[in-house]
This record gives structure tokens, C-alpha cells and sequence, in this order.
């Protein structure tokens, strides 16, 4: 078997280079986060310019993730397209494509992976409450301009509470795409061992499985119907200085609905920190990571050497539903 030399491995390789070594058809589940394509996250990421990377906003320049770049995305489309290409090929009759994104460049990715031949069947949000709001004022231009400081002060007034088109963003897409069927899903789960979804996964208070989560604890009814256990503080690891670590829970929770095979193998070709690894060796699936940078590729190998060693670090939080005073009835009719 060509997988074999890959099989529960964290590869270091740059992941075109790597996915054509892999079998056709052989794969369960794809699940990753890609470089987003904002600043330096993108294909050439590199360890020390990212870990270096300045997150404060500074006045000559917008925010990090916020230059408005045409190019970014048309480069992400034509990257993303030959990578889905390649997942395409690998995966199974029916096998699943979880691909996280940014809102702003989620339409390039959802297309290239609709464009490899993957039916898109859904979209998935990961809700938050905690961002920095990146959005700038525009104060400091008006005092450079060229006019007298009453109309100076005019302005600033007339525009006071305006800033630049940034507000706090508080949600992931996640595209869910499916390579097509072996005729119908029924005889694809019965001769591939994958294709449909397990709705025996609860989330919230035991709830069926929807396509939005949460990791906050945010109100009663979100909180039912949404949430998933809360990052512990232990589970990123103390020397893990990734920039983009993913809650174990939510790749547990996509894991859970889609890989239904005993031996089932889970790939992300953007391991980061080995968080969809940690997740698939949780749950007793094999898995396959690939990452072009060596630091992260020895991280995510400290990390499942853990799970060894110390699963009660990696053990899920307790869902706990924040009981308001507000009748949830009274919350409906609010909302
Ligand atoms: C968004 S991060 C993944 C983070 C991960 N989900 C975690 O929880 O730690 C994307 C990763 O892709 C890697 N990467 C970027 N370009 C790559 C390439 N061409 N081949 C392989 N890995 C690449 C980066 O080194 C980075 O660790």
C-alpha cells in the first residue's frame, strides 16, 4: 500500500509536492485549515515572519489581514484549485472536504473547490464573540490636512464614529464539499464505508447537529442549540506558538459527523499544530498531517505524544448551558 509510509505521520513537505504520492480513492475525510491569503498567511508562509509579525495596527499601513489586495484572491483560487484537484483524487466515492476560511476570501475558495469537481453541500460557521475590531479612524488624516483647525474640528465631528469598512468579525466559514457518489449513498456507505452524516452527534444540550458552533458560552438559546466544549487551557500546549491554533473540539465535532470507517483516515495537508491529528487519534480514526514548516510538523508530533502520555489534557470540557433568568419563551419573542 503506497499510504502506508504516511499513515498516522506528520509529513513535512509542501503539500502539492506531497498529495500525488497518496493513493486514489483512499481517503475518508479531508479536514483543514488553509492559509487564509491575507498578508503573509499564504503558500510561501514562513515560521519566523509569521511568529514575528506585528498584530499592532499602525497608522501608514491597515491592520494585519486588511490590505486590500486584489491579486490575493485570484492567487488563492488558482492555489487552492490544483490542492482540491489532488483531494479530489484521493478521496474516497462520497468522502468529505471540510475547508475553513475567511469571510472576505471564503467565495475563491468555496469556487476552486467547486471548480476540482466537489459537489458543495453546505457551509459551515464558527461563531465567536472575542476579535480585535480592526476597523481605523480617520482622525489622524484630518489633522494633516491642509486647512484651518475649526474646520478640522468640523469634520472630525461630522465623521465622529465612522472608520474604515472593518467592523469585528466574528465568524469562520467552513466549506463542506463531497466528492460525488457511487451510485446512491446507500450503496456508497455499504462498499466505501462513508458518504453520510451521523446524527446520532449531539450538540449543545443534546441537541441534532447543525451547521453553526460556538466554543463561547454566549446565551441560553445559542448556547442549547450551538455550543461545543470550550478550548481547555492545556490542550494548544504551553510551547505551541502557532498563530492559528483550531479548538480540538470542532474538529472532533466534524470528525464525528463524517468519518463512519473503523479505519477511517483523516487528512489535513495544513496540519499547523496537529489539531485535526490530535482530534482523529481521539477518536481512534488513523490520520495523515502535512506541513511545509518543520517547527510546527516537531509541535504537532509533541502534541499526539501527549495524548499518549497525558490524555486528561486533551479531555473536553463539560457543556454547561447557561440557565437565564429570562424565560427562553421571552428570549423568541425579543428576538
Ligand atoms: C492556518 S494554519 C493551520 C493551523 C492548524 N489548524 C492548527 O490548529 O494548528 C496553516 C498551515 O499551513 C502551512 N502551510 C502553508 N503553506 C503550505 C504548503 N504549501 N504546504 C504545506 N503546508 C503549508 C503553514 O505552515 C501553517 O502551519
Amino acid at each position: 500500500m503506497k499510504n502506508n509510509k504516511f499513515i498516522n505521520k506528520i509529513i513535512c513537505a509542501d503539500t502539492l509536492e506531497l498529495l500525488p504520492k497518496i493513493e486514489d480513492n483512499s481517503i475518508d475525510v479531508v479536514l483543514t485549515d488553509p492559509p487564509y491569503f491575507l498578508d503573509k498567511f499564504d503558500n510561501n508562509w514562513d515560521y519566523e515572519e509569521v511568529s514575528n509579525q506585528n498584530n499592532q495596527y499602525t497608522i501608514k499601513s491597515l491592520p494585519a489581514g486588511m490590505k486590500f489586495d486584489r491579486e490575493q484572491g485570484k492567487k488563492f483560487y488558482s492555489w487552492y484549485l490544483k490542492i482540491s484537484e489532488e483531494i479530489f483524487r484521493i478521496l474516497k466515492p462520497g468522502g468529505f472536504f471540510f475547508s475553513f476560511s475567511s469571510p472576505r476570501l471564503y467565495h475563491r475558495m468555496a469556487s476552486a473547490i467547486d471548480d476540482a469537481g466537489f459537489e458543495i453541500r453546505d457551509a459551515f460557521m464558527w461563531l465567536y464573540t472575542q476579535n480585535q475590531a480592526k476597523a481605523m479612524g480617520v482622525d489622524h488624516f484630518i489633522k494633516k490636512m491642509n486647512i484651518d483647525e475649526k474646520t478640522k474640528q468640523k469634520i472630525k465631528e461630522k465623521l465622529n464614529g465612522w472608520k474604515t469598512p472593518q467592523i469585528k468579525s466574528c465568524f469562520e466559514p467552513i466549506a463542506m464539499a463531497q466528492k460525488p457518489t457511487d451510485q446512491t449513498y446507500l450503496n456508497n456507505m455499504l462498499k466505501h464505508e462513508v458518504g453520510m452524516f451521523n446524527t446520532n452527534v449531539k450538540i449543545g444540550d443534546n441537541m441534532y447537529p447543525a451547521n453553526v458552533f460556538t466554543v463561547d458560552s454566549i446565551n441560553e438559546l445559542i448556547d442549547k442549540t450551538f455550543l461545543l466544549p470550550k478550548p481547555t487551557k492545556k490542550e494548544k500546549g504551553e510551547y505551541n506558538d502557532h498563530k492559528t491554533v483550531k479548538p480540538l473540539a470542532i474538529c472532533e465535532y466534524l470528525i464525528k459527523l463524517s468519518a463512519f470507517s473503523k479505519n477511517a483516515i483523516v487528512l489535513d495537508p495544513f496540519i499547523g499544530s496537529g489539531t485535526t491529528a490530535v482530534a482523529a487519534k481521539k477518536l481512534g480514526k488513523n490520520y495523515i498531517g502535512i506541513d511545509a514548516n518543520e517547527k510546527y510538523v516537531k509541535i504537532s508530533e509533541k502534541r499526539l505524544k501527549e495524548l499518549d502520555e497525558k490524555p486528561d489534557l486533551f479531555r473536553n470540557t463539560e457543556i454547561v448551558v447557561k440557565q437565564e433568568k429570562r424565560s427562553l419563551q421571552a428570549q423568541l419573542q425579543i428576538a
